[in-house]
């Protein structure tokens, strides 16, 4: 007796197909499975013979081999366990044997029979989809398989018993509704950072154009304070960016009940991250945090505290929009195009800079604590500025901040006029920021008077080609913040006082 099913492994965010072959044949009782299998899906034996027999079914007394096609392939997880289940159930003439030519099949079985929810639902659906077939998932995944297409045939059972009684036409299932995750909690208001006008600023700007930022300054200056309002300046998702975060987040395991939310990302890994848990790795080569951010922000509080190493790792993602994890039998690669927002204390003891203020250590304080930090690492850094500790008359001043919501009017009007610039272009760039040298070269054409100005600032500030490159980037948002098509010389001016050396460069 033979029968085979459609099961999935996967490539990063892609799905592919696994051909699951089950012949139950005469020879020793036994129960093998081989088509390099990893020890999730060798340790499926036990959980589909205990599953089966939860509903009322045993092994027949044969030699039952299942084989993973493509042999060649590494196959990891335990979501392979309704398909071979299913293909077992198949071959024992149990479930009709042409029942399942239609269907992709992934879900994790327990020991009581149950179909327990698994990662990479959403990326398995949409390739399911795209061959025709429809979906067989475990109940608690249903919600987010239904995201790939309306008219697919989505069968989410909570129990194989279920599946079976489907199959016989005893009950039959309804296929599951689409989740959109609620809002979730408002986020922090800018309204509640009191003075910082020039942070606020650069915060409004970085949103506007997608830039990378960087907050120095003595502790207390409410710099993690203004990071974490980032996100309530962006504006939400587009269908397109929703479709690629939640195919990350899904294959991660972090799609919570499938529901599919359009707000940004935001990720603030803790400073002690490998570099694995920043760009991505591991046994399984998960997603990383700067994958898990893609399309939304990477927030990295206390920049000198992360090890060098890996913050170094993030420099080439920075520039290629696309995290590369090559093992010795894989490689595959995680869409991570991220905007970096990071916060420091100029030195050790974080008052470096401040005036009347010297280090005990001397210079060094500031020197050691800034080189933990590369020169081509903060060279990506679009807009870099010392954030002063707030005084006391702004913190008593009774006068109201900006909220938020209207920031984020603003920082939207900008970000129409970036798509309605770039939706021609032959590669497709979102913001400024992700947009290539050469194509902001074509993009931001300087009056006569802002090419003198940047001639003589970018000779004399020493910027490297990145640099000279970012801070046309910079004064294109700004400029498209005020909705002017030139770049004016103070676009190219408050563009340009970003890029000035920060207080700890100084002092080192
Ligand atoms: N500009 C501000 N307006 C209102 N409250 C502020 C401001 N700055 C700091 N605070 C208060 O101080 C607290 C600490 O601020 P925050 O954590 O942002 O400081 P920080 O600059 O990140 O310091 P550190 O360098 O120690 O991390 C905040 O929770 C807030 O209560
Ligand atoms: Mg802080």
């Amino acid at each position: 007796m033979f029968s085979r099913v459609c099961g999935v492994a996967f490539q990063g965010v892609e799905a592919v197909d696994v051909d699951v072959q089950v012949q139950i044949g005469p020879g020793a009782v036994q129960f093998s499975i081989v088509g390099l299998p990893d020890k999730a899906v060798a340790e499926s034996r036990e959980r589909v013979r205990a599953a089966l027999l939860a509903t009322g079914l045993a092994l027949p007394a044969k030699r039952v081999t299942v084989n993973l096609a493509p042999a060649d392939l590494p196959k990891e997880g335990s979501h392979f366990d309704l398909a071979i289940a299913l293909g077992l159930l198949c071959a024992m003439e149990i479930i009709p044997p042409d029942a399942l030519d239609s269907f992709a099949i992934l879900g994790e079985l327990s020991l009581n029979g149950e179909i327990v929810g698994v990662s990479g639902v959403l990326p398995a659906a949409i390739h399911a989809n795209a061959q025709g077939l429809g979906l067989i998932c475990p109940r608690d995944c249903g919600g987010e398989a239904a995201w790939a297409d309306e008219g697919m045939q989505i069968l989410a059972p909570a129990n194989l018993i279920e599946l079976c009684n489907h199959f016989k036409g005893v009950a039959t299932m309804q296929r599951p509704q689409a989740k959109l995750g609620s809002a979730g909690p408002t986020l922090p208001d800018l309204a509640d950072v009191r003075g910082q006008g020039r942070a606020k600023r650069a915060l409004e700007i970085a949103a506007a154009g997608g830039h990378n930022l960087l907050f120095v300054g003595p502790p207390g200056a409410g710099k993690s304070l203004l990071a974490a309002r980032l996100p309530s300046l962006l504006p939400p998702l587009s269908a397109s960016e929703l479709l690629e975060v939640s195919m990350i987040a899904s294959v991660a395991g972090e799609l919570e009940g499938g529901k599919l939310t359009d707000r940004r990302p935001f990720r603030a890994p803790h400073h002690s991250a490998s570099m694995a848990a920043l760009v991505g790795g591991g046994i399984k080569a998960r997603p990383g945090e700067i994958s898990l951010a893609h399309n939304g922000v990477l927030f990295l509080d206390e920049l000198p505290e992360f090890h060098p190493q890996a913050l170094d790792s993030l420099r080439q993602p920075m520039e290629t929009g696309s995290a590369m994890i090559v093992r010795a039998n894989n490689r595959v690669s995680y869409p991570a195009r991220f905007q970096l927002v990071a916060a420091m204390n100029p030195c050790r003891c974080g008052m470096a800079g401040q005036p009347g203020h010297t280090c005990r250590r001397g210079e060094r304080c500031a020197a050691d604590y800034q080189a933990r930090v590369s020169g081509p690492f903060l060279d990506r850094i679009d807009i870099q500025l010392e954030v002063p500790a707030v005084r006391a008359v702004e913190m008593m001043g009774g006068t109201a901040s900006e909220p938020s919501a209207q920031v984020a009017l603003r920082v939207a009007k900008a970000r129409e006029i970036q798509q309605e610039r770039y939706r021609g272009d032959v590669e497709s760039c979102r913001t400024n920021s992700h947009c290539s040298a050469k194509n902001i070269e074509k993009h931001t054409v300087l009056e006569r008077s802002s090419r003198d100005l940047f001639y003589r600032a970018a000779e004399q500030m020493q910027l490297s080609a990145r640099g000279f490159h970012r801070v046309l980037k910079v004064s294109r948002s700004i400029a498209d913040l005020e909705g002017s098509a030139q770049i004016k010389p103070d676009h190219l001016a408050e563009a340009l006082s970003f890029r000035q050396p920060t207080t700890s460069e100084r002092a080192a």
